[in-house]
């Protein structure tokens, strides 16, 4: 089986952001009477009814509990959630909804940015995979369901032999969204981007068929998968991955320096980065309180100082320091601010805990690297179109609010913020960087010419699949791959 060749994933996520700000009081009441296109038809109902228990519609008491997102400022109002627990529930849901004519939208994790897992808009069939959990690692390979979040993956392959994946940090993402849009994580420059791992996977389309998707089976969808997967061709029901085994012991570390000294410390690491070992993989987070480096080493801390010496010779002293050995799973579990003890996998399903978070990204290519890449992997081999970029700048805002309230609420001054910083920066890229280009799973409704910041030269193709997989556009959301 072939594998493409790795380290094409972004050494360095920047992420700039803003925790401190405090919302408005004055927030958009939250929507209490359901739009006309909410409800749904009896003969979506009648179809729906094998499966019992499992639909819920606004006369369920459950319904406004399962009609979440993590960012809690999306309260999209579906038709109908379907509570999928097996491959046929969703081939039901499915069929359902294309007789129906009504939009369906599958959620795994549920962290899309821009809340089209929701839908995107009031009146679609969710399809909720939270059900579908299981992961078996045989041979070396991992057949994982396409419900499951990270934190319980990385500890089901940890368990099933001491694998892991390169995925991110944290825990409640899901696999669906994430897989299917690149996935980035802290061993991406060793072993890539997350569908670099993906070697099959099963797919039920609009006309509620079970397709199996590889190399050598549906090779369009496969391309179309891996990079566009998240919600426009069909619901992804399983993934057999190549897990990795990581080395016995990792050096996890944090340093933080005061704001003051963003500069210097960045203009150090720009130049570091291009000397430094695919063994180390590193997050810059940028907010309030300082500039905040995190990361992994595969090796002891003797190592990671040696491979990092150039890079602290250069800088000012971080005012903290926190680097500490173990097995690769307590990295990940720190990493996810979890106490180091499996018990606490309910920590690790925060399904219900309500954020508001917003993000956005661009993705900055480096002229050098971009044609070594181009060498080691073809920019067309995959949906991925971003793989000669360098770094990704993440900006966010988080706010909180009393969940019990109004966890819906909007935070004006918290976008505003962002909006009036990331301007500037967008002004800044096109002058030096050429065409804007944004990361799909940092999903933003007001990127500049989305189909291109995200799809580029892959977009022509796409939506050459698209019209093959969902000619009657079944799978959409406001930036699902369109028709035309
Ligand atoms: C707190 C947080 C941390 C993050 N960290 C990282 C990170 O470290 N690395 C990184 O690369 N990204 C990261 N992201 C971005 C993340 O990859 C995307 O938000 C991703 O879309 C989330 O996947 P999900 O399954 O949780 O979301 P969902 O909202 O369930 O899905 C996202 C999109 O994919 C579709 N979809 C979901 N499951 C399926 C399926 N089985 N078949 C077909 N379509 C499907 C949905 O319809 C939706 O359009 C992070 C996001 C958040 C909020
Ligand atoms: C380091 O500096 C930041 C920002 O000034 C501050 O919030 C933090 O408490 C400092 N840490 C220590 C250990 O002094």
């Amino acid at each position: 089986m072939h594998i493409p060749s790795p380290s094409t994933a972004v050494l360095l996520l920047l992420l700039i952001s803003s925790s401190s700000l405090s919302p408005l009081a004055q927030a958009t009441p939250l929507q209490d009477s359901l739009a006309l296109d909410a409800s749904p038809t009896s003969q979506l109902l009648v179809c729906l009814e094998p499966l019992g228990a499992k639909v819920l519609t606004s006369n369920d008491a459950k319904y406004d509990e399962e009609r979440y997102v993590f960012d809690r400022r999306h309260s999209y109002l579906p038709q109908v959630i379907v509570m999928a627990s097996s491959v046929s529930d969703v081939h039901t849901a499915v069929k359902c909804a294309t007789a129906a004519r009504v939009a369906v939208a599958p959620r795994s994790g549920g962290h899309s940015y821009e809340g089209y897992s929701l839908g995107g808009q009031d009146g679609a069939l969710v399809i909720d995979l939270g059900g579908l959990t299981s992961v078996v690692v045989e041979n070396g390979v991992a057949k994982v369901g396409a419900g499951i979040r990270l934190g319980q993956l990385y500890l089901e392959l940890f368990y099933q032999g001491g694998y892991t994946l390169n995925a991110g940090t944290c825990p409640s993402v899901g696999i669906g969204g994430l897989a299917l849009g690149g996935g980035f994580g802290l061993l991406g420059p060793k072993y890539g981007l997350l569908i670099d791992r993906i070697i099959e996977m099963q797919m039920v389309d609009a006309q509620g068929q079970l397709l199996t998707i590889s190399a050598t089976s549906n090779a369009d969808l496969f391309f179309a998968l891996r990079g566009a997967g998240g919600g426009s061709f069909g619901v992804v029901t399983e993934f057999t991955l190549l897990p990795i085994k990581p080395s016995p012991v990792v050096t996890s570390f944090s340093y933080n320096w005061k704001p003051e000294e963003y500069s210097p410390v960045l203009t150090f690491f720009a130049a570091f980065q291009s000397l430094c070992s695919d063994e180390i993989g590193i997050k810059m987070n940028a907010g309030p309180n300082g500039l905040r480096m995190s990361g992994l080493f595969e090796g002891t801390p003797d190592d990671q100082m040696r491979a990092m010496a150039p890079f602290f010779a250069q800088v000012p002293k971080p005012n903290q320091t926190d680097v500490r050995e173990g097995r690769y799973i307590d990295a990940q579990l720190r990493l996810a601010s979890i106490p180091n003890d499996p018990k606490d996998i309910e920590a690790l399903l925060l399904k219900v805990a309500p954020r508001t978070r917003k993000g956005k990204s661009l993705l900055y290519p480096k002229a050098l690297q971009a044609s070594t890449i181009a060498l080691l992997v073809p920019e067309d081999a995959t949906a991925f179109i971003h793989r000669s970029a360098h770094t990704v700048i993440e900006f966010m805002v988080d706010w909180t609010r009393d969940p019990n309230t109004n966890p819906e609420q909007g935070c004006e001054a918290c976008l505003e913020w962002m909006n009036t910083m990331y301007t500037e920066f967008l002004d800044d890229f096109k002058v030096n960087y050429g065409p804007v280009r944004g990361y799909q799973n940092y999903i933003d409704l007001e990127i500049p010419s989305w189909q291109d910041a995200y799809y580029g030269s892959a977009l022509p193709r796409l939506k050459q699949i698209k019209r093959a997989v969902d000619p009657e556009n079944t799978f959409r959301f406001p930036q699902s791959i369109p028709l035309q």
